[in-house]
Formats: structure tokens, sequence, C-alpha cells
């Protein structure tokens, strides 16, 4: 026998007073193993594979092209989709813009468990959205809303949120693992009976805590994340699980005063060219998220500390700990003293660049302000920079090649010894550099 918190999902063989995972007081009231366990939506006598046929279904578009991107190309009938993400995000305005667009094709029924019509009668008239084929039901019954399925016979559903519906005869509170879980296995037994495609909005707490949620990922077709932060309005889509897709994939959107917009061109967004000169402590890096090259600005802000103060390092955007790193390798490969000055680096647009691809391009950001010398500002820094000064090699360089080709930029410094070597005949010229001197020099930004 197992007893399980119904707080965050904890499992013991022994009842406990307070979780050890959660702290939660008395809150192991369920056991476990009275709950039936998950069942199987079919039951089929076992066939060699070469028998076995589908009929490949139509992805139904959602008319959003970031979101069907993420999705593959769209939603599969009878596929679960957990849309995870803080809350204010920006979920249930994705979802019902994507609601809007889709009963275009068909009905979408919209269960609302969070707030009333009238409230999301609000935002779509904010939003400008109305439509006669998009039904709301604004309730907490999990049973109402089957019920309300069988009868609307919709193409798809959409649950904001699975941790404020319930179960009549539940033992379990609102929000639990275990309702949360239970609710899951209901949405997904009814997709795959009825072909329905379901959105089930999940929220996760501010430090990341997904307990609820995550604990139907396994049940789900694919987990996609909102991501973003709230006084930027820049969001992201990223599927984490994906049976339908890849999770090489980065959906972008900006959230306006008229809803969520996607952005198109994500390099015109984060990184503006300018003229030939650019600003001083500024350049421009190409990151790869998922598969998709993107170029992105980076800032540096280099000042004399206050006299006896500790010098300040701030990072926005970057990787703390890799930036660290990069300040010895500079101080040492160089020579230059920089124990003395606050640091300040920020990547442009709210976006954040993690990968070592960028490691040139932060470098040369902080010694134009060092120097006060602006880079050209036609100019793209690739290559990870080593512990010894050389610059490494850098995957998908052709691509990232391209982008920066496509948005017209002139120069790329790219390292030497890329296996994938890629030449250029636009007018985009490459110059291979093979360590942080060298680089350095090629930018004229030396001493
Ligand atoms: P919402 O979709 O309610 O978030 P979630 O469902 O993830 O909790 O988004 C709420 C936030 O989005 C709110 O702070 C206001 C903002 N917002 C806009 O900036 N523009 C808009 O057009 C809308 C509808 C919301
Ligand atoms: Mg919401």
């Amino acid at each position: 026998m197992a007893y399980e918190c119904n707080n965050c999902g904890y499992t013991s063989v022994e009842w406990l007073g307070r979780c050890p995972k959660c702290g939660e007081w008395d809150s192991f009231k369920g056991e476990d193993s009275d709950s039936p366990p998950p069942e199987r939506f079919v039951d089929e006598a076992p066939k060699p594979l070469s028998e076995i046929s589908f009929a490949s279904k139509e992805r139904i578009r959602t008319g959003i092209g970031e979101f069907d991107r993420i999705l593959g190309g769209g939603l599969l009938p009878g596929a679960v989709i957990l849309l995870g993400g803080e809350p204010g995000i920006g979920k249930s305005t994705l979802l019902l813009q994507a609601a809007t667009k889709l009963s275009d094709l068909g009905r979408v029924l919209y269960v609302s468990g969070e707030e009333s019509s009238k409230q999301l009668k609000m935002r779509a008239e904010r939003l400008g959205l109305d439509s006669d084929n998009l039904i709301i039901y604004s309730g907490q019954s999990l049973e109402k809303a089957v019920g309300h399925v069988d009868e609307i016979e919709p193409i798809c559903v959409i649950v904001d949120s699975i941790q404020s519906l319930q179960l009549s005869d539940s033992t379990t509170s609102l929000g639990s693992t275990k309702q949360v879980r239970e609710l899951g296995r209901e949405f997904t037994r009814l997709a795959k009976k009825k072909e329905i495609a379901t959105l089930l909005i999940g929220h996760i707490t501010k430090s990341g805590d997904f307990s609820g949620p995550k604990s139907i990922e396994h049940l789900v077709d694919s987990t996609i994340y909102f991501e973003g932060k709230r006084d930027r309005n820049l969001r992201l889509l990223r599927p984490e699980k994906n049976r339908f897709g890849s999770t090489e994939l980065l959906g972008l959107f900006q959230m306006t005063e008229d809803g969520l917009e996607e952005i198109l061109n994500p390099s015109g967004f984060f990184a503006k060219k300018d003229g030939r000169t650019g600003k001083k402590g500024t350049s421009t890096v190409c990151t790869v998220e998922g598969n998709r090259p993107i170029l992105a600005e980076v800032q540096a802000l280099v000042t004399r500390s206050s006299y006896g103060g500790t010098p300040q390092r701030r990072t926005t955007g970057l990787d703390y700990n890799r930036t660290s790193l990069l300040l010895a390798v500079l101080q040492k490969q160089l020579g230059i003293n920089l124990e003395e000055f606050d640091i300040y680096l920020n990547v442009v647009g709210g976006f954040t660049v993690e990968e070592t691809a960028a490691d040139l391009g932060i470098v040369s950001a902080i010694l134009s302000s060092f120097h006060d010398r602006g880079i050209d500002g036609q100019t793209v820094l690739i290559g990870e920079i080593g512990l010894s000064g050389e610059i490494r090699p850098v995957k998908s360089l052709a691509s990232r090649i391209n982008e920066a080709e496509k948005l017209g930029y002139r120069l790329a410094l790219v390292p030497e010894d890329n296996r994938d070597r890629v030449s250029s005949d636009s007018e985009l010229q490459l110059r291979p550099v093979s360590t942080l001197k060298g680089a350095v020099s090629e930018l004229g930004l030396e001493g």
C-alpha cells in the first residue's frame, strides 16, 4: 500500500503527518493503490508490424504560424497537448487567439475554469475576436465539460486550466497532483476516443515548480512551455516533449496591446543593423536556438569602479559563470586588467543567449566599451573561446552564415578550423580567426 501527498505527489510506504518534499501538513490522504491503473486506450490482438495500417490524419492548423510550426504543422485530431507557463505569461491569450482561428474550421469548446464567460468576452473584445463557432463553457465540473463535448462534438477542446477543474466524486482537492492526474487521464481518454485535438493549460509556479501538470507529462503527446519575463514583452514557445514534431524548435511572440504577435523576423527584432560604425560596446552574435539561427545584439558597459569599492559584474540574458570565465581568459590572454572596472552585460530585447558560439561577440563587446572604440555595425562575430585563447569551432556554422547573409551583413568572423567550412559568394565576407588575439586585431580592438 502506498500513500501519496495530495499536494506534490510524493509517495511513501507509510502515512506521514508532513510531506518531506513540499512541507505540506496532513496531505497524505489518498491511498494510491485504490485508484485504478491507467487505462489502455484499446486492447488489440497481436499482429505483424507490416499489417498495421493507419489513415494519415490531416493536421488542423491553428492559423498562428509560430504555434503551428512548433506543433509540427498543426494539431492532430486526438492529440493532447499540455501548455505550461507561469500565471500571467499569456497562455489564455494565446489559446483564445488560436481557438478563434480554429473555429473557422469547426466548433471549438473552450472550458474556462478560471474566468467567467464575461471576463473571456472582455478579453476577446480587447483582442478584436469573435466567433459563432467558439463555444465557451465557464465552470469547474469535469463531468459537465465532458457532457458538453458529447453534445457539441468539437474538433478541438481547450481546458483553461487543468488545475481549475474538479471531479464531483473525487476526494482530492482542487489543483492537487492527484486531481490533475485524474483530469489528465479523463481528457486524454476523451481525446483519443473521439479524436478531438485537446489543449490543456497548466500553471507553473514562479520557482519553476510544475508538480501538478508535470505528473501528466507521460499521458500527453506534447508538452510545450510558454516562457518569458512579465516585464518584457518577449514570449517563447518551447516544446519539451513532442510526439508529433521536433523538440528542436522555438516559437517567438511579442505581447502587445492587441494580444500576441508572431515575431517573423527574429534577427531583425534582436539585432538592428547599424551603419558603418557600430555603437561602442555593442556587438552582433549569432546563436542557434533549436535549429533556428538568430542574430542578437550584445551590449557591454565597462566603467571604472568607485574608489575602493568591489567591482560590479552584472549580466542580463547571458550565463554569469560563462562570462566570468571569458573575463579571466581576456585578462590572461590580452593582459588587460579589468579588476578596477565594473562590467555590465546585456542582450537586447529580453533574449537569452547561452550558446558558447557567442563568446567572441561577448568579449569583443567588452573590449569595445573598454577602449571606447566601436565595432563595425555590419559585422557578425561567431566563435567559442577556449581557455588558452583559441577560437573553437561551432555547430551549424553554415546556417548562421546564411542568416547573416540574408540580413545584409558584410563581414563575419568565424572559427578557422570549423569542420563545416562554408564559402560565401555573396556580399558577406568571411574572415577565419584562430585566436582571440587575431580576432581582436581584425576588429581593431587591440590595446
Ligand atoms: P493571460 O493570457 O491571462 O495569462 P495566463 O493565462 O498565462 O495567466 O495574460 C495576461 C497578461 O497579458 C496580462 O498581464 C495582460 C497581458 N495582455 C496584454 O499585454 N495584451 C493583451 O492583448 C492581453 C489580452 C493581455
Ligand atoms: Mg489564464
